[in-house]
């Protein structure tokens, strides 16, 4: 299709990328279904894309892919902590609104896929060894993955897969494994469609890596590349897309270049609330619309910040960003609470400590009770003293991980 001009939202939403060849057609299709109360048609603006977006077709395979008999790829893609939160989607695990996050560099997953030819096609084939044990329990998830992919990786049915991984984080211990463990996986698959097919463009096998990882979670699309990106079209980010996660190729300022990630493991245990339950209750939510009108905005003010080196201005925006999730969380139907008491202590240390010690340490959180802390490297010593001092005895077992931002996925050749 031709990509003339598409028309979006103030958040420069495009209600699931689709191109629209006049207002008119916009309106009398989207706008009006989406916000037909309190939509004034001003509030929506023409733009005209700068860069040209992959579209779903384009991630099936066309031509003939060679033939073997058998292999073995691997992989290390990291974790990663969204700054503007990803909280609601559509079908097929579509964003709701833009978001953007920091790629992660010790907290990882490395998995490694063995393929062998079937003798005949059958259904999926595979087993999962994790940290060196079988494991059933990941079964079901990776089938619905594998369901949820086919289409555009045409070889799955041929091959018998295993796949060994491990995190380099502890199990249980609160931290999404989904979005390193599903990015590690679609890093994997797309290694063998690249020796299946030797001439794919390393620009099309690093979007297609990030739309297969997009359909096992969302947020693991942001897990292939670093060190920062952006899910989600947006007006003000060249290129972004719905589909798949995107560098955020803009100007950064050398403060946040190497910024700082510590974890504090505040609830090991298992979620209370699964992030697609939590992402389906922005359906019928009050404030829904609103949110991600927000959130969109806060991606336009946060590429300012970031150019500028605009530490406060980001501070109250991530901090606000983190507190907004859990607001949404808080007002939905059913509510839930995923904050511990422990959560409400650290925060309000880290708010005491910024104030007393002119510090520019910040936090954030995913959904769930532990703590991100955010800080600038230069603050490193001060902030990791303050966490051993002061905060660790609010964690489980006084266990924190240190992180920083990094580079996104990185082959290896084996686990
Ligand atoms: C709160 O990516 O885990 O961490 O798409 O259902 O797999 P699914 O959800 P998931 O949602 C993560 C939401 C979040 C915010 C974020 O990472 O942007």
């Amino acid at each position: 299709m031709a990509h003339t001009k598409s028309y979006f939202d103030r958040s420069g939403n495009d209600f699931g990328g689709v191109p629209f060849r006049s207002r008119k057609a916009f309106f009398d299709t989207i706008a009006t279904k989406i916000t037909k109360k309190e939509t004034k048609r001003d509030e929506f603006v023409i733009f005209a894309p700068k860069c040209h977006r992959l579209k779903t077709t384009d991630f099936r395979v066309k031509g003939v892919l060679g033939n073997i008999e058998k292999g073995k790829v691997a992989w290390q893609t990291p974790s990663n902590i969204a700054l503007v939160k990803y909280w609601g989607k559509k079908e097929p695990q579509l964003p709701e609104n833009t978001s953007i996050s920091f790629t992660l560099n010790n907290c990882h997953t490395t998995t490694e896929m063995v393929f062998e030819k079937k003798k005949t096609e059958g259904d999926f084939s595979f087993e999962i060894v994790f940290e060196g044990e079988k494991n059933e329990a990941f079964k079901p998830k990776i089938q619905k993955f594998f369901e949820r992919i086919q289409a555009y990786v045409p070889f799955l049915k041929e091959y018998h897969f295993t796949i060994f991984s491990k995190n380099s984080f502890p199990h249980s211990s609160g931290i999404a494994s989904s979005a390193s463990g599903m990015s590690a996986l679609a890093m994997c698959l797309m290694s063998i469609e690249k020796l299946l097919s030797p001439e794919i463009s390393e620009d099309y096998f690093y979007k297609k890596a990030s739309f297969l990882a997009r359909l096992g979670s969302g947020s693991a699309c942001r897990s292939v590349k670093g060190s920062l990106v952006v899910w989600g079209v947006h007006k003000d980010i060249a290129g972004s897309s719905d589909l798949y996660g995107v560098d955020f190729n803009e100007e950064i300022a050398p403060v946040f270049k190497n910024y700082q990630d510590t974890i504090l493991l505040v609830d090991k245990g298992e979620k209370q609330v699964s992030s697609t339950v939590g992402h389906n209750l922005m359906f019928e939510h009050a404030y829904a619309q609103n949110r991600f009108v927000q959130a969109g905005e806060n991606i336009s003010k946060i590429k300012t910040f970031l150019k500028e080196g605009a530490v406060k201005d980001f501070i109250a925006l991530v901090e606000s960003e983190a507190l907004t999730l859990h607001a949404m969380m808080l007002t939905s139907h059913p509510y839930f609470i995923l904050m511990k008491p422990n959560t409400l202590e650290i925060i309000q240390r880290i708010w005491d400590y910024r104030t007393t010690n002119d510090s520019n340490v910040c936090f954030t959180l995913d959904a769930g009770a532990n703590v991100h802390l955010l800080y600038p490297e230069n603050e490193k010593e001060e902030v990791q003293r303050f966490i051993e001092k002061e905060l660790a005895a609010f964690c489980q077992n006084k266990h924190f991980i240190h992180d920083h931002v990094g580079q996104g996925a990185q082959e290896i050749t084996a686990i």
